[in-house]
């Protein structure tokens, strides 16, 4: 997931939602964003009017389309989507990709986070938390690993996520490849068939086009 994007071609977007007023959710967790569980579904299953709705959402989320790239829409196809919804609207959503990453010489399937964002009138409400819960809990199931990349640590960090802090590489034809840029910003989820994990090793990603982290 970008923390730094670069600018491309992309349709004019509306602001999301029209006000920029902040929204408040009802007391008491009653409302359906947070009494329901995340939806989750393939991006096959996604109609075209939910893609057009997450990739806004994400262009305001994260503040502007170059912030939030062709590439970084990309990087969220592919694989499993958690949507939260709300009075109609999808007001969060996070995607997790297969990617392989290799801790040392040992090579994890593992369940990449991308596109991980709530609607800006809406943050602060614990959103966001529940949509990782569930995500989480997807990648524990179902990977040897769970990593992103992120600026926002704390937030991940609340949730379980650990902080690499061994050098990162990206695998290219050309062999490995330094990312040093992103030392520091990759986060990892363990699962229950995660090896025993040496934070402070050599972590290497496949490459894509795009931010490769
Ligand atoms: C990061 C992001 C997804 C968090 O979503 P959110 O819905 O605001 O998440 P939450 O409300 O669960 O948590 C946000 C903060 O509010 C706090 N919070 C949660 N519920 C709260 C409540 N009821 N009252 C007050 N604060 C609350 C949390 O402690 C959290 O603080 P932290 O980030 O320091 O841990 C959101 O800020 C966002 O979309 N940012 C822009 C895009 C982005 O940066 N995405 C992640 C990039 S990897």
């Amino acid at each position: 997931m970008s923390r730094h994007s670069r600018s491309r071609n992309l349709p004019p977007i509306v602001a999301f939602p029209p006000s920029s007023r902040k929204r408040t959710l009802p007391p008491n967790d009653q409302s359906p964003a947070l009494g329901d569980q995340p939806r989750q579904l393939s991006s096959t299953e996604l109609t075209t009017a939910e893609m057009d709705s997450i990739r806004r959402l994400m262009i305001v989320a994260f503040g502007s389309e170059d912030e939030f790239t062709d590439a970084d829409w990309e990087h969220a196809l592919g694989g499993r989507h958690f949507i939260v919804e709300w009075s109609g609207d999808i007001v969060a959503h996070a995607a997790v990709i297969e990617r392989e990453l290799q801790l040392g010489d040992r090579a994890l399937r593992t369940g990449y986070v991308e596109a991980v964002a709530t609607a800006p009138d809406l943050q602060g409400q614990g959103i966001g938390s529940q949509l990782m819960e569930a995500v989480n809990a997807f990648i524990r199931e179902t990977y040897e690993l769970g990593a992103l990349g992120t600026g926002r640590l704390a937030f991940y960090g609340r949730l379980g996520w650990l902080r690499w802090l061994g050098p990162s590489f990206v695998r290219t034809a050309d062999g490995l490849v330094r990312t040093e840029d992103d030392d520091g910003w990759i986060l990892v989820l363990p699962t229950s068939t995660s090896p025993a994990l040496d934070l402070s090793a050599p972590i290497s990603c496949d490459w894509r086009p795009g931010d490769v982290w």
